[in-house]
């Protein structure tokens, strides 16, 4: 039984990223940022914000994307200084197996394949939505049979699945296309969202603020947990530890400066938002271009949801990016098969996981609804990012002399807030999603005890030491 709480050494870990199969090491500073811009501004602020404003939040919006950002930036202090010690490409993954053993590694590596299957399939489904409805305004009309799953009314939603094979074939073609793909359009959505502040802060009327909570404080905390999907996949910045050319310093500022940035942002975006359009009106499928429709600006409108349309698909990259990353790390060690961690030689990235992913994802987005998907990641997300703040207060106990270039302050009071506040936004998710995460959960358990341990490549190293 000890086996399972076996842990990887540091050393070990970086020492396996050195072998000739690695991926290509391309990325910097600037880039790991706009990757972390790039998996977060999307359905989130351009989706989400309409609901949680008109149900849980009112104008307390902007306090509830202050809340979620709070949690998240502690959890990304604890996340830098992991990605400083172990820059590989496995994320809260490889940080679980280095400091609490093998068995939470996997908990966490199966808790992430939920947390970005599901969100990818739910960003893809937006992504439809958004497509379709400016094929509409162009005069295009698709078939809601084509656009819609069978749960919406529809046969297929084939737009969804469009997304899925494009960007799936462009993180085949290689690390250095996506990255400049991705900055392009990070570069288009950053201008997009300056657009509506400049345009929409003119028409701000203090009054639409008032009540400031007319859900009262819980309304705006449920409002936290619906708008942390706008938070979610900063962590997949350090997935990308291996294609990084200076991991240690590079990933915790591509880590910290994303989240900074995109909080500003939200925070802004949410004041203006709800100071522009009375929060009950909010509840939209597009609040952003919509408020611009509402002050009779309807080409900046038009505008925001090209911007949008751009933005989400960059989500859409960077989250089946850290995925396909994952999964490469799992398979180096052996938790899950090895088909899953090989890489192409033409094009140094691992070809049959992104094929994979791609199925997957292109199977749920293509005929299930939305429906409660963001929640699923949600509660995916704020498990990785407690084990991972435990994890670095468990690994400065266990390993205090380890290199760390980059140290979380305040350990560990940080970790510890991280935790708390994780854990006060998960118990505002529904209860149906707890029981889900649950249910996947024992199923992980189930293929961790009957496949996982006895293919696992530490079980078997240390069985030919003892043997030896
Ligand atoms: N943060 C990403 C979004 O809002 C998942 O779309």
């Amino acid at each position: 039984m000890s086996s399972v709480f076996k842990t990887k050494p540091v050393e070990t870990l970086i020492a396996e990223t050195q072998g000739k199969q690695g991926l290509k090491k391309a990325l910097s500073a600037f880039d790991l940022t706009l990757l972390g811009i790039g998996a977060l501004i999307g359905t989130g602020i351009f989706v989400l914000t309409g609901t949680a404003a008109a149900e849980h939040s009112g104008p307390g919006l902007m306090l509830s994307f202050i809340l979620s950002g709070l949690a998240c930036l502690f959890a990304s202090l604890c996340y830098s200084e992991f990605a400083s010690v172990v820059p590989v490409a496995g994320s809260a993954y490889t940080y679980s197996y280095a400091a609490l053993g093998e068995v939470w590694a996997w908990i966490i590596g199966w808790d992430l394949i939920l947390e970005y299957t599901v969100s990818l399939a739910a960003v893809s489904i937006g992504w439809s939505g958004y497509a379709v409805s400016i094929l509409d305004s162009l005069g295009i009309h698709l078939p809601q049979a084509i656009t819609a799953s069978p749960g919406a009314g529809g046969v297929i939603n084939l737009p969804a699945i469009v997304i899925v094979a494009f960007v799936a074939w462009l993180l085949i073609s290689g690390v250095e296309q996506t990255s400049r793909f991705n900055g392009i359009i990070v570069f288009i959505k950053l201008a997009v969202i300056a657009l509506f502040i400049v345009l929409a802060v003119w028409h701000v009327k203090p009054a639409n603020w008032h009540p400031f909570m007319p859900f009262g404080f819980s309304g705006v905390v449920g409002g936290a947990a619906v708008v942390f999907f706008a938070y979610l996949g900063f962590d997949a910045v350090s997935t990308a530890a291996e294609e990084t050319k200076n991991p240690q310093k590079d990933l915790p500022k591509g880590i910290m400066f994303s989240l900074l940035i995109v909080t500003v942002l939200y925070v802004g975006v949410s004041a203006i938002l709800t100071g522009v359009v009375k929060y009950t009106q909010l509840d939209v499928p597009a609040p952003v271009a919509f408020a611009l429709q509402q002050i009779g600006i309807n080409w900046g409108s038009a505008l925001v949801s090209v911007g949008a349309i751009c933005g989400i698909t960059s989500v859409i990259l960077v989250i089946m990016y850290g995925q396909t990353r994952i999964f490469f790390a799992m398979a180096r060690d052996g938790l899950i098969p090895k088909s899953f961690g090989k890489v192409s030689d033409r094009h140094k990235t691992p070809v049959g996981s992104t094929v994979i992913v791609g199925i997957v994802v292109m199977i749920l987005a293509g005929f299930l609804p939305i429906g409660i998907v963001a929640e699923l990641a949600n509660i995916g997300t704020l498990f990785a990012f407690i084990i991972v703040s435990i994890g670095i207060w468990v690994l400065r106990v266990r390993k205090p002399n380890l290199e760390r270039p980059f140290k979380t302050p305040l350990v560990p009071l940080v970790p510890i807030l991280a935790v708390l506040s994780c854990g006060y936004l998960i118990i505002h998710l529904q209860w149906e999603t707890l029981l889900r995460f649950v249910v996947w959960f024992l199923i992980g358990m189930i293929v961790y005890f009957t496949y996982s341990r006895h293919h696992s490549a530490l079980t078997s190293e240390s069985a030919t030491e003892k043997s030896s």
